[in-house]
């Protein structure tokens, strides 16, 4: 049976150095945690990053690549120069936040980044190439590894090639902005199947490529130098059941129990986030700061915890960006806690699994307000773990996932006097509303799950005939 090989940048797993001993820590983030379900289930191998070896003695070293293989985990190895170019410069640098349209937050001095991208993308083919079986298929993840579906294409005119973005895909007058935007689009077209999370950022796609190319519009997808590329819209979903039944653990219950007592009667507002600038921390920061400036009597009744989990902490933005959501919150904390309660608590750690399930069914209130998001799945998680349907979510509009969420308070993140608004809705809102709308949320994020997603994405995939592509002939 033909075999498939998965291809991210991050693997679920993260090498972390301790005392010149390796750990391999579970990797942060919607793409590693979505497709560790797809990896666990099947036949598949996956290349990818595994994070820095370098302060590894020669035995750790080997015990760490023991432990990857015995994961099924193809390591791609990057010096510390790579690390710096392709992923903090490059990917983090210049594509995440043009794709998530911060421009401001676009690094400018990026030529020699640019080769890096490319080069390592090379790798990345070459280590899939080498693996790779006659007939099987490949998906490739995400915007660091855009050039790899015709790296690959090149090495390898036999396989199936599937690739699949997990950023929004931004509007054609933003992507053009990028001096590299032909080559990141004929890498992507090298693929016999592209997917998205929502048909705008597919429309937004095939919008670029036409203009910026030449591609020649299909029913199903795109013609482009002799080839064609079907396109797809298929939203992301979690892996549901884990968390339902987490959720319903007797010791997730007691932990919820503790966390309830610990408020004293509050009302828990959360937020869970990678601490990434795109998430729209400081605005939410803002939104709760409005909303206490308008209700005195409800200072002492909520709290708003917001957990912040580390990320790219290498990457100048994402340090500022730390800095400006400890200054508001101690801003906020300052004008209206008391001595014995601060209305706002910040948590700048990883979670561990069945803590963040306790603290999501703990919660009244979510609130996930991205500036942008590709889909966002701590929205999905947090419906997930509401058994009973309590609970109100509320959701950016500019996350993928509202597209799929209607029943949640949508909101613009950037319009401060709505966000207050909407938690004063939530808040207030009849319990008989809140479960109707919990329910129907619940069912979809169910039966809409990481398993359907996949499923969907590979049988299209593999009703692409692996096209020998005119590529193979240059
Ligand atoms: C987003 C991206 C993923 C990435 C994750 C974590 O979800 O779409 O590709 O893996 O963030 O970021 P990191 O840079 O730590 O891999």
């Amino acid at each position: 049976m033909a075999k498939l090989l998965l291809v991210s940048n991050r693997v679920p797993w993260t090498v972390a150095c301790a005392g010149g001993k390796g750990v391999l820590k579970p990797s942060s983030g919607g793409l590693a945690t979505a497709l560790a379900g797809t990896h666990a289930r099947g036949e598949t191998l996956w290349v990818g990053w595994p994070g820095d070896l370098g302060g590894l003695d020669a035995e750790a070293r080997q015990a760490i690549l023991d432990e990857l293989q015995a994961q099924r985990v193809i390591p791609v190895e990057l010096s510390a120069e790579e690390v710096e170019r392709y992923y903090e410069g490059f990917s983090n640098g210049v594509l995440w936040p043009l794709f998530h349209y911060l421009l401001d937050k676009v690094r400018l001095d990026t030529d020699q980044d640019w080769d890096a991208y490319a080069s390592v993308n090379q790798r990345f083919a070459e280590a899939a190439a080498e693996r790779a079986e006659p007939g099987d298929s490949v998906w490739i993840h995400d915007y660091q590894l855009m050039l790899v579906p015709r790296y690959l294409r090149e090495l390898r005119p036999d396989l199936r090639i599937g690739f699949f973005l997990h950023i929004p895909f931004p509007a054609y007058e933003v992507f053009r902005i990028l001096p590299w935007r032909e080559l990141l689009l004929q890498g992507v077209l090298a693929s016999d199947l592209v997917g998205f999370h929502t048909p705008g950022y597919q429309a937004h796609f095939v919008n670029a490529s036409r203009r910026i190319l030449g591609a020649e519009s299909r029913e199903d997808g795109l013609d482009y130098d002799g080839h064609h590329v079907a396109l797809g819209d298929y939203a992301i979903g979690i892996d549901a059941e884990a968390f339902s039944t987490t959720a319903a653990s007797p010791s997730v219950m007691a932990r919820v129990q503790e966390i309830r007592q610990d408020l004293g009667g509050r009302t828990l507002i959360l937020g869970v986030d990678r601490l990434d600038y795109t998430k729209g921390i400081p605005q939410r920061l803002l939104a709760v700061e409005r909303y206490l400036e308008l209700h005195p009597e409800m200072r002492d009744s909520v709290l708003f915890l917001q957990a912040s989990v580390p990320s790219r902490e290498r990457v100048e933005a994402y340090a500022q960006y730390r800095k400006q959501v400890d200054e508001v919150t101690g801003r906020i904390n300052g004008l209206y806690g008391s001595p014995s309660r601060v209305p706002v608590h910040v948590l700048h750690r990883n979670i561990p699994f069945e803590e963040l399930v306790a603290l999501y069914r703990a919660a009244d209130v979510m609130l996930v307000t991205p500036l942008r998001d590709g889909m966002n799945l701590v929205a999905k998680e947090f419906c997930a773990t509401r058994g009973d349907d309590s609970g109100i979510l509320i959701l950016s509009e500019f996350a993928g996932a509202s597209a799929d969420l209607r029943e949640a308070i949508l909101v613009n993140p950037y319009d401060t006097g709505a966000m207050a608004e909407a938690l004063d809705t939530a808040l207030r809102m009849p319990p008989g509303q809140a479960r109707a709308r919990m329910r129907a949320l619940r069912k979809r994020v169910i039966t809409h799950d990481v398993h359907r997603w996949a499923e969907a994405f590979l049988r299209d995939l593999h009703a692409q005939g692996p096209s020998p592509h005119p590529m193979a002939a240059h």
